[in-house]
This record gives C-alpha cells, sequence and structure tokens, in this order.
C-alpha cells in the first residue's frame, strides 16, 4: 500500500508582503527547497520579490484581490496588515483550492505562513492542510507580544507614558524596560494588542519556526517551547544558512566602489531598514555629529523616509555641505556585501531583526536608534545582552552623535565590542553548520513533515 500514497514534496509560503519578512520567507524557501521540497511562494498585489533567476526553479501565486501600494500609504503598516487579513482570507482559500484542483494530486506536505498572516489559517483548515507558522522576529520579541497580548490595555498605557515607569523593567521579561517593549510608532496601542494577540495565537499549526538561534537567546526559546504548545525550531539565521538575493528596492551598487577607497574598519554604515521614518531636525543632527566625529560615513536614505518629501530634496542646503566632505548618501543598498567589505567599522542600525543578525554575523557591532516594535527589544539586547553595541536614547544631538561614533571607530570600547561581535559571529557559524544547534533543528522540522 505504501508506494500508493502520494508523495507530499510541496510547501506554499506566504510571505508578509514587506522587506524584512520577504527576505527571511525567501531565504526559508531556498532552505526546504536544498532539502528536496518544490516551493510555491503565494504573493499579494504589492512587494513582489521578482522570480528571477535566483528563483527559477519556485512556483508564484498572486492572492486576487489584494492590498496596494497605495493602501499601504493610506492605511499605515499596522492597519494595513488588519486589513490584509481581512481581506485576503477568501480570497487565500480560492487560492489554494485552485492550486490543489490544478496539481491534480494532494502533494502540498505544508503550509508555512508568516505570523502576521495568520488569515491562512482558515484555508489550511478547511483543505486540512498542515501548517506551520514562521516568526520573522526574535524569539523575546515573540515571548514580549505574547506578554503584551494579555496585559490590561488601560493600565499598560498608563504605565508606558509614566517617563518613571519607562525605565523600569518589565516584570518577567529581564532585561526589557517598559520602554524597550515592541509598542508601535505605526498606530493605537490597542491596535498593537489585537494584531499581537493574532500573531501569537499558533492556531491549528503544528509548528512555530524561528530565524533566531539557541546561542543567541536560548532562554526565550526555551520559553516558547514551554508555553506553546507545539514543537519551536530555531533556523537561523537564514542568511547564513541560505544566502539569496530578494531585495524589493533596486540597490545602488557605486557604494562598494566609493568603500574600495576606504580605510580597513573606517566606515560607518547608516541604514534605518524599510520601514523607519527619520525627521528633518535628526538628520540634521546626525549629519553635524557624523561630521564633526570626523570618520567617513556611507548613508542609506531610503526614498519616502522622510516624511512630505520624495527623497532628500527637502532637505535644507547645509545637509549637503555636512556629508560632501566625508559622506556617500544612497537611496538603497546591497546590504550583506556592505556589511562584509572591509572598510566598513560599525554600523548605526534600526534594529530590525533582520539587520541585527546580518551585522552580527559580519562582526560588524552597532549604533543603535531603534525606530518602532520590535527593534526596540533588539537594541536592548545589542546594548546590554550582547554588549556589542551602543544604543543612542531619547531626543539626539550632534554631541552624542559625535560621541557614539567615536567609542564604536575610534576607542578602545568599540575594539571590544567588536571581539564580541565576531565571536557572536563565530557562534552563529557554527550553528548552521552541519551538526550545529539550528542545523539540526531544520533536519528535524524536515523530518516532522
Ligand atoms: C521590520 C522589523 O524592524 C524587523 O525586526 C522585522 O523582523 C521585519 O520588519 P525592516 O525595517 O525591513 O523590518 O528591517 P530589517 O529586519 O533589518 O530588514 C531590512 C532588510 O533590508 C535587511 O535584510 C537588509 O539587508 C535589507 N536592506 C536594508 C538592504 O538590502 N539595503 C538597504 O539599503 C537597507
Amino acid at each position: 500500500m505504501e508506494e500508493n500514497r502520494v508523495k507530499k514534496t510541496r510547501i506554499v509560503l506566504v510571505p508578509v508582503p514587506a522587506q524584512g519578512h520577504v527576505t527571511p520567507m525567501m531565504q526559508l524557501g531556498k532552505a526546504l527547497h536544498s532539502k528536496g521540497f518544490s516551493i510555491t511562494v503565494v504573493l499579494t498585489q504589492y512587494n513582489r520579490v521578482s522570480s528571477s533567476k535566483d528563483f527559477s526553479d519556485f512556483h508564484f501565486l498572486t492572492i486576487p484581490g489584494s492590498l496596494t501600494e497605495s493602501d499601504l500609504k493610506n492605511l499605515g503598516p499596522q492597519n494595513f496588515v488588519l486589513k490584509l487579513n481581512q481581506i485576503c482570507e477568501a480570497s487565500f482559500k480560492q487560492c489554494i483550492g485552485q492550486l490543489l484542483h490544478e496539481q491534480c494530486n494532494d502533494d502540498i506536505a505544508c503550509v508555512v505562513y508568516d505570523e502576521y498572516m495568520y488569515f491562512s489559517h482558515v484555508a489550511v483548515q478547511e483543505f486540512q492542510l498542515p501548517s506551520v507558522v514562521f516568526s520573522t522576529t526574535s524569539a523575546t520579541a515573540f515571548v514580549c507580544r505574547s506578554v503584551l497580548s494579555r496585559v490590561n490595555a488601560e493600565s499598560f498605557f498608563l504605565d508606558m507614558k509614566d517617563p518613571e515607569t519607562q525605565d523600569k523593567v518589565f516584570p518577567g521579561l529581564h532585561p526589557l524596560r517598559y520602554k524597550d517593549l515592541p509598542t508601535s510608532a505605526f498606530g493605537p496601542l490597542k491596535s498593537t494588542l489585537k494584531v499581537y494577540s493574532e500573531t501569537v495565537n499558533t492556531r491549528t499549526a503544528s509548528a512555530v519556526i524561528i530565524n533566531s538561534a539557541s546561542c543567541l537567546e536560548s532562554s526565550y526559546l526555551a520559553w516558547l517551547q514551554q508555553q506553546l504548545q507545539v514543537p519551536v525550531y530555531p533556523i537561523g539565521p537564514l542568511h547564513i544558512a541560505a544566502s539569496t538575493p530578494s531585495s524589493l528596492l533596486e540597490e545602488d551598487r557605486s557604494c562598494l566602489e566609493w568603500l574600495n577607497k576606504q580605510k580597513l574598519g573606517s566606515v560607518i554604515y547608516i541604514s534605518l531598514g524599510s520601514l523607519a521614518l527619520m525627521e528633518t531636525n535628526d538628520i540634521l543632527k546626525m549629519a553635524w555629529g557624523l561630521r564633526n566625529s570626523n570618520q567617513h560615513f556611507l548613508w542609506v536614505i531610503r526614498p519616502g523616509s522622510i516624511p512630505g518629501s520624495d527623497w532628500t530634496e527637502s532637505l535644507p542646503e547645509e545637509f549637503s555641505r555636512l556629508v560632501s566632505e566625508r559622506g556617500y548618501i544612497v537611496q538603497w543598498a546591497p546590504q550583506m556585501e556592505v556589511l562584509r567589505h572591509p572598510a566598513v567599522g560599525g554600523f548605526w542600525s534600526h534594529c530590525g531583526w533582520n539587520s541585527t543578525l546580518e551585522s552580527i554575523g559580519e562582526g560588524v557591532p552597532m549604533i543603535c536608534r531603534p525606530f518602532t516594535g520590535d527593534q526596540k527589544v533588539n537594541a536592548r539586547y545589542i546594548e546590554r545582552v550582547w554588549r556589542i553595541g551602543v544604543q543612542l536614547e531619547g531626543e539626539l544631538d550632534k554631541g552624542t552623535v559625535e560621541r557614539a561614533v567615536k567609542r564604536l571607530l575610534v576607542d578602545e570600547e568599540g575594539a571590544e565590542m567588536r571581539k564580541r561581535t565576531i565571536d557572536l559571529k563565530e557562534k552563529l557559524e557554527a550553528s548552521v553548520r552541519s551538526g550545529g544547534f539550528s542545523c539540526s533543528s531544520l533536519g528535524d522540522f524536515v523530518n516532522s513533515l
């Protein structure tokens, strides 16, 4: 009888249409493809990864009637996610139904959906497909979301407004203070908590895969393993295990030539990821501090990241003067290659989880300036737990910026941080090598299918 059974070899991936989610999902696709699975990626109409030669073996599907770029602009990221989950439920069911019909054989081993694409659970239940939740943030951020989804919203709101409370460690979440918790800059607390309670609910999923490694956050991984009723597989960092290009914006590679002309470890790379915004005032203070530090810098200013401006045209003339001598500005960089470049000595980062993993993976210490959500959790870990960076808190001023850059690039303290980062880099590399924890965890997950 055994040989009559259909071999289930297809995995359906459902990424959030945003850079920080698409990237790890495509890397996961590569990792699973290398284990012999066929990969189908279900995209929405916005932020589509191109089916370039890197993904020529993948099959792509589009959820009909999903949201567009202008919806994201009008709604903001948080309401975009809520709306996407409302409107995609039925159309995703239709999509999966069609896929099952076209395949003519029921070969789907499982549906892996991003924790923020929780509408997927309705279709997997309807068609009785195995499903798995994929978390693209850290385990610690997952635990925070889980804790926050159970707090009393009103009293938590009051706590967060009290400056004294903000500096206190949140009970049970050491070393995170109230102000390090992943509240959102993109919407009211109530709707953030609603989204969080949806993302931490694993429903009928049979496992959680997480892009992290036990050497980074073993205690909160253990917490998750104990609290969720399903196995948790830390299989990261995926950018080391299964690197693959998946940039949604065009990369300006001229910055690599500029880096080639700089001295070893002398440049600070600045990038605030795909969502963070910056006010003109803060940009000017940064520019002053960078100039006064006398260090060279490569600065990514993403189009649309300065409110009310397409790119940098709204900045005063002063900005060009400050950056012209030692700076190089681009709209989007090949970040992995930049971090790997020997001229780069530090990363001024918003501390998105991918950027954090990528920076550690190249042994580059960080200046942390988180903007929203889980970035605050990561920044606290970078400064306090791994001790591989400095966090700039509160109002920016040019003096603090100048000191932070010098601490990282010039002082002995920076050299110590670099050593610790390289130490962690080696542990991460070992974890994805054969016999390492993340590598075995991926093997266990595959066997579970
Ligand atoms: C956000 C959250 O902050 C993050 O923690 C969460 O996991 C996903 O959503 P984002 O702002 O996009 O992510 O930051 P990050 O997670 O760091 O991802 C950004 C990605 O874009 C990285 O993989 C980085 O290499 C890439 N990038 C960034 C570029 O390729 N070029 C750039 O110039 C800047």
